[in-house]
């Protein structure tokens, strides 16, 4: 689950280097994948779309891979904005039927994607290329679609054609020059799990954030780094609530939250619970206002920026948690 989560939030940004690139090609590295593997994946991706639209779908992959050296997440939103474009097109279509095939042609890798609606008129099919042509509502199209095709296509060095009539359906094709296929290179070594030394159940932790995944995340992560036990609380009033009924070995504090931000339960515990001060975390997704930051600079609170890793939270927090009378925690 981790994995997908993190390909999906590279592929996010990929997108966005994608819009940029518009404007300002980069020069991405390419890398050696599989296309018919690539496509197949972004089915999986626009799965919900193409249910949604009722189309039949027919897919021709070859046996084998066909191997290109390109950006896959590139030639992913090219893929994605290929069949948006298609199920758009049929969405009057008696019997939609979308067909994408990966084959090896004269021209190397080839993929097409073909749909049996609208068709485009000859008179636009000059323009479908250009940026910001579109025929659609401007609620509904932007015009870039096909423009970020051709320049990713034309990018590592492939050709996109388009063959339609009016009323007959669209055929897509993009070419790309095949690459031979590549072993597999050594995986990165993958970074070191973080050490986990028990802490222990009598260690009690107070996590504090108005954001349920936050608080459901942190506290899987501080019971997995530090086996110890975790209340949450919502806001900074329901933190001091239960400040007063248990003893805490520590607080995590998110900055800005409702009802009470932990700027102010901080300054409170200063007067209920001075002892808190030094056990005491912040953590935060925007820094906030300047004079807030100097402020807090000023407590010499520990700030853990969002989004963290397991590993920095542990090299915050297992300082605050190790105490004289428990003996020396290894690092
Ligand atoms: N499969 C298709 N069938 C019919 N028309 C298409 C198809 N794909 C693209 N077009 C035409 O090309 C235009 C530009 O497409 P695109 O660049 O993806 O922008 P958008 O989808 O935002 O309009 C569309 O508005 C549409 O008129
Ligand atoms: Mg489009």
């Amino acid at each position: 689950m981790a994995k997908i989560i993190q390909e999906s939030a590279g592929e996010a940004a990929g997108i966005i280097r994608q819009l940029l690139q518009l404007s300002k090609p980069d020069t991405g590295l390419p890398r050696n994948f599989d296309l018919s593997a690539l496509v197949e994946e972004t089915l999986l991706m626009t799965k919900f779309q193409i249910r949604e639209s009722r189309s039949e779908l027919r897919l021709r992959l070859p046996t084998g891979g066909i191997f290109v050296l390109a950006d896959p997440a590139k030639m992913k939103q090219v893929v994605i904005n290929l069949i948006l474009n298609a199920l758009q097109a049929m969405e009057d279509a008696k019997e939609p039927v979308l067909t994408v095939t990966v084959s090896r042609g004269a021209a190397g890798a080839m993929m097409t994607i073909s749909d049996n609606g609208t068709g485009i008129s000859p008179e636009f099919l000059g323009r479908i290329f250009d940026p910001f042509f579109t025929t659609k509502g401007p609620d509904r199209g932007t015009g870039l679609g096909l423009s970020i095709c051709y320049s990713v296509v034309r990018q590592f060095r492939g050709e996109i054609t388009v063959e339609s009539q009016l009323g007959a359906g669209a055929t897509f094709t993009v070419s790309l020059p095949e690459a031979a296929k590549e072993e597999k290179p050594q995986a990165v070594s993958a970074p070191l799990p973080p050490v986990v030394v028990p802490i222990g159940r009598e260690t009690r932790v107070l996590v504090v954030d108005d954001e349920d995944v936050v608080r459901l995340l942190l506290q899987e992560m501080l019971r997995s780094l530090f086996g110890c036990h975790v209340d949450l609380a919502s806001n900074g009033a329901e933190a001091l609530a239960l400040i007063e009924r248990h003893t805490y070995d520590m607080v995590v504090s998110d900055i800005r939250m409702p009802v009470m931000a932990g700027t102010e339960l901080y300054l409170r515990l200063r007067d209920s619970h001075p002892e808190l001060l030094q056990r005491f975390v912040f953590i935060t997704g925007h820094p906030g206002s300047q004079t807030m930051q100097d402020e807090i600079a000023q407590w010499d609170v520990p700030v853990l920026a969002k989004p963290f890793t397991s590993r920095k939270l542990s090299q915050v927090c297992r300082p605050l948690l190790v105490r004289p009378d428990r003996g020396a925690v290894p690092a």
